[in-house]
């Protein structure tokens, strides 16, 4: 198995297709959309949870491992969706949340039955001996990060929303289920596994207070057991199969350890998450602020990853969007005079890096955050959480909406465009979240009149048949140049070289090649301009708007 090789589609199921008109996109509907995905090449899908579940955090929060959310099909509808997806040579990957269950889950229900069996799967803690909670920790989701449980003097720990109780990763029947449940489905035919917030697994058992919401992150994330029961779970379910593919999503990791998490030898997952280069546009690290994106910073977080990984021999997921993250194309792109020249450059800045390219629903034909004008188009319980914790912060509620605005999941969550009718042709009932400017971008028009699911096709193609992509180191170039994230792929046993050139703006900077290569000539391996294929390269070149141009020498 070649994992250079791969490109992952990630498909948000409650909002890929709505075969029932419930509002809700299911299972049904993404068989019915299989022959569009078959037209873009891509190698596995990975479904966000459609395990049962009270949808408090849309499907993060899990009551039953083993079942199919009605909501979203039946087992009978996943076989067949396995099956065909088969046919057309695409494997599946699954969504595994262990760093928590639902509060509905019969494992917590238990528990509050008084069953100690059960206690132990939870952090349950007393009050301090004055009273206040257990520790200082924060939700990530605002507010503090334990509840009470049911009618005792104890506390449970939910790092997100209070539906969702952390699981006590300590306790080996814990571990157990996360290997029975990957196992369960492994026989369905599922290959593919992510693994959500991994590395949040590791608590200590004795939990203490936090000094700074820093220092706090660290008391929980990282620790030395995540390694350890990665590798247990490694060992004990997915790593019996050699062509599984897995990625643990990493929240504020580091270098050091996403080599370790990933380094073939050490026998832990496939490849990680790392969010850094996504955070360019927070304001002293926090979210919930506005400010243009930082390019000089994206630049060095994307190069020093991509060094640091490459020389420890880690693997990366390479990734813009997911149903996290408002659109990258509002964020680093041009929506509204290039949407279709920036959403191609930032394709081709992601897809000739080294490491997994995953594209997320609907970047393919260039989607772009909403347009909402009221508060109550979303309901994300995050961005629902920040609005008022924005508002008690003094900010005026025309500040704290523009602020949703930008940076909200549901940004991501809006049903997939299909075409130009009222409900994006998602469905015909009352979709759950609203789409806006379906008119203009939709999958009918992308594929009769568009250029960026072409751009995309070839981009794919590239990844498969060029060694330099797959396989090849990566060198940063130019990193002063203020408007132009260059870098060059090489490898150790021929001297077959890539340069990509990749304009970050609507205007046309000149870019000096580097020394070694001017004179030389290249191919044209890819370009959103489409120039000509043969050149012998100047001392420097002037791109266009949102340009990105690939040279192999
Ligand atoms: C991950 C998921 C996110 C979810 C959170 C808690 O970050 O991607 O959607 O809310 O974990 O499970
Ligand atoms: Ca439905």
């Amino acid at each position: 198995m070649d994992l250079g090789k791969k490109v992952i589609y990630q498909i948000y199921p409650k909002s890929f297709y709505d075969s029932n008109n419930d509002g809700i996109g299911d299972l049904r509907g993404i068989i019915e959309k299989i022959p569009y995905i078959a037209k873009l090449n891509i190698d596995m899908i990975w479904f966000n949870p459609f395990f049962v579940s009270p949808q408090h955090d849309n499907g993060y929060d899990i009551a039953d491992y083993y079942q199919i959310d009605p909501r979203f099909g039946t087992m009978q509808d996943f076989d067949e969706l396995v099956s065909k997806l088969k046919d057309i040579n695409v494997d599946v990957m699954l969504d595994m949340v262990f760093n928590h269950c639902s509060t509905e889950n019969k494992w917590f229900q238990e528990a509050l039955k008084g069953n100690k069996k059960y206690m132990d799967y939870f952090y349950l803690r007393k009050a301090k001996a004055n009273g206040e909670l257990p520790t200082n920790w924060q939700s990530k989701f605002g507010g503090p990060a334990w509840e009470k449980f049911g009618d005792t003097d104890l506390y449970y720990l939910h790092l997100f929303d209070k539906s969702q109780a952390d699981l006590n990763w300590h306790n080996p029947d814990v571990r157990k289920e996360a290997s029975n449940i990957v196992n369960f489905w492994r026989n369905k035919g599922v290959k593919g596994f992510r693994f959500d917030v991994l590395n949040l697994i590791g608590k200590d058992e004795n939990l203490i207070d936090s000094t700074d919401p820093i220092e706090e992150k660290k008391l929980y994330t990282d620790t030395p057991i995540v390694e350890k029961y990665i590798k247990e779970l490694n060992r004990n379910s997915f790593g019996q199969d050699p062509n599984s593919i897995t990625v643990g999503e990493m929240s504020s990791t580091t270098i050091e350890k996403s080599i370790e998490y990933t380094k073939p030898s050490n026998d832990e997952l496939s490849m990680v998450f790392a969010f850094h280069h996504l955070k360019v546009d927070y304001k002293d690290d926090n979210k919930w602020t506005q400010k243009p994106f930082d390019f000089m910073q994206l630049k060095q977080v994307l190069s020093k990853w991509q060094t640091g990984m490459d020389q420890g021999d880690g693997w990366q997921a390479l990734f813009w969007n997911n149903h996290d993250q408002p659109w990258a194309l509002s964020r680093f792109g041009d929506p509204i005079n290039y949407r279709e020249k920036s959403a191609e450059m930032l394709a081709t800045t992601l897809h000739l890096l080294r490491g997994t390219p995953y594209i997320y629903m609907g970047e393919e034909i260039g989607m772009i955050n909403p347009h909402y004008y009221s508060i109550h188009n979303y309901v994300d319980v995050e961005c629902l959480n920040a609005y008022q914790e924005l508002m008690d912060a003094g900010y005026s509620a025309h500040e704290a909406f523009n602020i949703i605005k930008t940076k909200s999941r549901d940004n991501a969550r809006v049903p997939m465009h299909w075409d130009a009718s009222r409900n994006a042709g998602f469905t015909t009932g009352k979709p759950w979240l609203k789409p806006t400017d379906q008119t203009e971008i939709n999958v009918e028009n992308e594929l009769k009149n568009g250029e960026i699911f072409t751009y995309y096709q070839k981009l794919i193609k590239l990844r498969k048949s060029e060694e330099l992509i797959s396989d090849g180191h990566f060198k940063a170039e130019l990193l002063d140049h203020p408007q132009v994230f260059a870098y060059r792929r090489y490898l150790d046993h021929s001297s077959k070289q890539l340069l990509v050139l990749n304009n970050f703006y609507g205007y046309e900077p000149w870019t000096d090649i580097p020394t070694d290569l001017q004179g030389k000539k290249a191919t044209v391996l890819i370009d959103n301009y489409g120039t000509k294929d043969c050149i012998t390269m100047p001392d420097s070149i002037k791109l266009k708007p949102y340009q990105s141009i690939a040279f192999k020498f």
